[in-house]
């Protein structure tokens, strides 16, 4: 054998290895997820993803090809989250709620923490159309909006465990309503009409709030909405004083109240 092929040897007997111990530490990351079930504790830990981070980055202080490890470790956490995410919720995660309840904030934060794809309903319409949500409204009205989110969620149908934050106004069609169920779980944010101004007071995206940034009429407007949002969610999420954690997790725990019952 040259020398090229004994490296070539060696360099696979590490593969090897490689995959051995992935495949281990993979079902140990579902053995901490049962534990953590089965031990009704907290699912979304960050402290301790902090912790393991400090610990590697320690460990490679000074270490050839530190930062291309760093990286393949940083890979290796994100699949483990995918697998917890897998394992936690095969269908797709549906935030409702009212302009300013926190649907972005909360997908953003859900999405990150389970390494989940993240569809921002607007956002899709809006680079679609080539404009902003309130030259839509301005332009072709707010049905054409409305056929727009329509298709999207029917578009929707063919792809699982993704957080899907709709615009606040999506679920006063029933037909939407109907796609969001058809492979998701509906998780509605509420907020006080006053956390609401409070949240959207300095935004400009909000054509049906644009004239009407006041407290009454963001009250009269969640009371009309009210009874459709209720009746679309699975879930009711209070968001008043509380963190990105403690809604994620409270959204977390209910879920899997949720399937636990199903
Ligand atoms: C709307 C809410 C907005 C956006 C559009 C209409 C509504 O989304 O879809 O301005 O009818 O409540 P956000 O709730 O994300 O602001």
């Amino acid at each position: 054998m040259n020398h090229l092929d004994e490296l070539r040897v060696r360099l696979s007997v590490c593969d090897e290895q490689i995959l051995e111990c992935l495949l281990k530490r993979n079902a140990i990351v579902e053995d901490i997820m049962k534990y953590k079930e089965s031990h009704n504790m907290q699912i979304i830990q960050p402290e301790q993803e902090k912790r393991q981070n400090q610990k590697l980055e320690q460990e490679l202080e000074g270490k050839r090809h530190a930062k291309e490890i760093l990286d393949i470790f940083h890979r290796i956490t994100y699949n483990s989250k995918k697998i917890q995410a897998r394992h936690l919720f095969h269908y797709n995660i549906v935030l409702i709620g009212f302009m300013g309840s926190g649907k972005s904030t909360i997908s953003d934060y859900l999405s990150t923490m389970f390494a989940m794809d993240a569809v921002e309903m607007d956002q899709i319409i809006s680079q679609r159309e080539g404009m902003s949500i309130s030259d839509i409204f301005a332009v072709y009205g707010e049905e054409y909006f409305r056929n727009l989110e329509t298709n999207l969620l029917v578009e929707m149908q063919s792809r699982n465990n993704v957080v899907i934050s709709c615009g606040g106004g999506t679920p006063m069609r029933e037909k939407n309503v109907a796609e969001m169920k058809k492979n998701g779980r509906v998780v509605l944010l509420t907020a006080s009409p006053e956390t609401i101004y409070h949240r959207v007071k300095d935004s400009h995206d909000r054509p049906l709030l644009e004239n009407n940034k006041n407290v009454s009429f963001i009250t009269e407007l969640m009371e009309k909405r009210r009874v459709k949002y209720e009746t679309a969610a699975d879930v009711i999420i209070e968001t008043d004083g509380k963190n990105e954690l403690e809604i994620c997790e409270e959204l977390v725990q209910r879920l899997m109240e949720l399937d636990e019952k199903r």
